[in-house]
């Protein structure tokens, strides 16, 4: 059975998918593919929590000023308002579902709430400093007994099913009116290609931070949904707002392990080597500025000083508290010897969320025709220029639940009624000649580093036309190298990062000013009149 169909595909397994998945699936038979095991997601590293406002003290319009503050005078404050005044039904009906969140110990709040950068207000819903990881268990646990759900695990989506790559195959007439019928996978352990056919496709794929060498990602985080969905002819916006979050654990031995900002929230510091601290020369709000100050703060001092990193310190909080509150960040800081009760924390800033992604509407749905994108893989107009720290999980979990109302507004048909086009197999190449494997390796690590030393915190114009050129020669030679190397997923996921780079670099190159987290010095002001507006990006698949 190469081909598999489904009402549903939904290609990733964080929140944005399973929280889908399973507000479909009582009328729908889902698909869920997954590149790892389920629980491999950004979500489950997700440390802070989600903003929502639900204390009497706190008012929807605060939580919209700061995102709109934070957005830089990109966000649409429709879509702003929609998510935000939706927020506490979704955080009532995660915690319904069995989300442990940290209750508050007064009765006027439900939940401990906490503070982050960019909020007025204490509004972070929590579990500790394990969030993310408790809302997977749930969201899996629920997903795994539910009967029309299934997952395939270890299963990587290669390219989306869409009108004009059919047409290009000569096999389907059709107006020039783009629609996407599934995807093709690879079972990554099967070594076998299928195709899955579904009537609505979820791109739920999260981050793409693995494009930078610096990242508080996990591996999977490659950017899949937005380089599919380009490569399909969607439309992508605002590819340039990379957010670098200001605190990653800066250890030899720590990879991409985050400091969250909730530290900072708790009365955690940022200091130097000789332990002054410097933030109140950069903002009045100091460490709980936004984040793109922060870091752009952060990266100024550690060039200034030509130390490695800056340190955060905490150690002035009663130890227990601290034990209690953060205790995934003092196990892992205490297993590389440093302890947080006592010693100040080294950081660095790391890519960590790309505010662009698929251009949505109010409903995840994409510019093509029953596709769909959510949660980081999108672009739904809520971050604008630079996100509000905990408000990607709300994101996700708002346009989860809209993008489920959308279909579920629609009549369900058995999947056997749908008349699915004749779809081609996807063939692994013959004569597969593997001895170029090398080039993968090769070319994933001059990506990274390349994006990180010429398209990072601080940009300018010639380093990002040189990128450009860099990426364009990578893209030649995947191009040239794809269809002659035994398909795996190191190869699928390196001409996906090879596309996000370019997206990044030419939205980059776009904007000829200097907003939220687009930092250029060549163009160091922000310039409303011009660039008060998303830059687009959309591959003709037609011509
Ligand atoms: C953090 O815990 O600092 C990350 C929260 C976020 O990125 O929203």
């Amino acid at each position: 059975m190469d081909t598999m169909t489904y009402d549903t595909l939904v290609i990733g397994s964080g929140i944005a998918g399973l929280t889908f998945a399973l507000k479909i699936a009582d009328h729908r038979k889902v698909a869920v593919v997954t590149k790892k095991e389920k629980v491999e997601t950004s979500t489950n590293y997700a440390q802070g929590g989600i903003a929502s406002v639900l204390s009497p003290d706190d008012s929807f319009d605060l939580h919209i000023q700061d995102t709109l503050n934070s957005g830089d005078g990109l966000c649409n404050p429709d879509v702003v308002e929609m998510v935000i005044k939706n927020g506490p039904n979704r955080i009532h009906e995660l915690a319904e579902m069995g989300v442990r969140f940290q209750l508050s110990q007064q009765d006027s709040v439900p939940f401990d709430l906490a503070r982050e950068g960019g909020h007025s207000r204490s509004r972070i819903v929590h579990s500790q400093d394990m969030t993310g990881r408790e809302v997977e268990r749930v969201l899996v646990a629920m997903a795994e007994n539910h009967p029309n759900i299934s997952i395939f695990e270890n299963y990587i989506a290669i390219d989306l099913i869409v009108e004009c790559h059919l047409l290009k195959r000569g096999l389907r007439t059709t107006q020039r009116q783009e629609r996407c019928w599934g995807a093709y996978v690879l079972d990554i352990e099967g070594n076998r290609i299928l195709t899955f056919l579904a009537r609505d496709t979820l791109l739920c794929t999260g981050g793409a931070g693995k494009v930078y060498v610096y990242t508080s990602n996990p591996d999977v985080a490659t950017g899949d949904g937005v380089a599919m969905a380009y490569r399909a002819g969607a439309e992508i916006a605002n590819m340039e707002f990379v957010q670098f979050h200001p605190t990653c654990l800066y250890h030899p031995h720590a990879k991409n392990f985050l400091i969250s900002e909730a530290v900072r929230g708790e009365g955690g510091r940022l200091i130097d080597k000789r332990g002054h601290d410097f933030m109140a020369k950069y903002h009045p709000l100091k460490d709980l500025a936004c984040r793109d100050v922060v870091a752009r703060a952060i990266d100024t001092e550690i060039k200034q000083s030509g130390d490695d990193c800056v340190y955060v310190d905490i150690s002035h909080r009663d130890a227990d508290f601290l034990r209690r509150r953060f205790p995934g960040i003092h196990e892992k800081c205490l297993s590389l010897g440093i302890d947080i009760t006592r010693d100040s924390i080294p950081v660095v800033p790391a890519a960590h969320y790309i505010c662009g992604g698929v251009r949505t509407d109010k409903y995840g749905r994409t510019s093509i025709q029953h596709l769909y994108a959510l949660g980081e893989s999108a672009c739904t107009g809520l971050h604008g220029a630079n996100r509000l720290a905990s408000n990607s999980l709300l994101e996700a979990l708002v346009f989860a639940h809209n993008a489920a109302a959308d279909i579920n507004s629609r009549p369900s048909a058995p999947t056997e009624k749908i008349s699915f086009p004749e779809v081609p197999p996807l063939e692994m190449p013959l004569n597969a000649n593997d001895s170029e494997m090398v080039l993968i390796a090769y070319n994933w690590d001059i990506i990274r580093r390349l994006m990180w030393n010429y398209v990072g915190i601080v940009r300018r114009d010639n380093r990002l036309r040189l990128a450009q050129n860099h990426l364009a020669q990578i893209q030649r030679e995947i191009n040239e190298h794809y269809p002659n190397i035994s398909l795996n997923s190191d190869l699928i996921e390196l001409r996906n990062l090879a596309t996000v780079a370019e997206l990044i670099v030419n939205c980059a190159l776009k904007r000829h000013e200097s907003r939220g987290l687009h930092f250029n010095i060549d163009h160091p002001q922000k310039d409303d009149d011009r660039w008060q507006q998303d830059t687009t990006i959309r591959l003709d698949q037609w011509s």
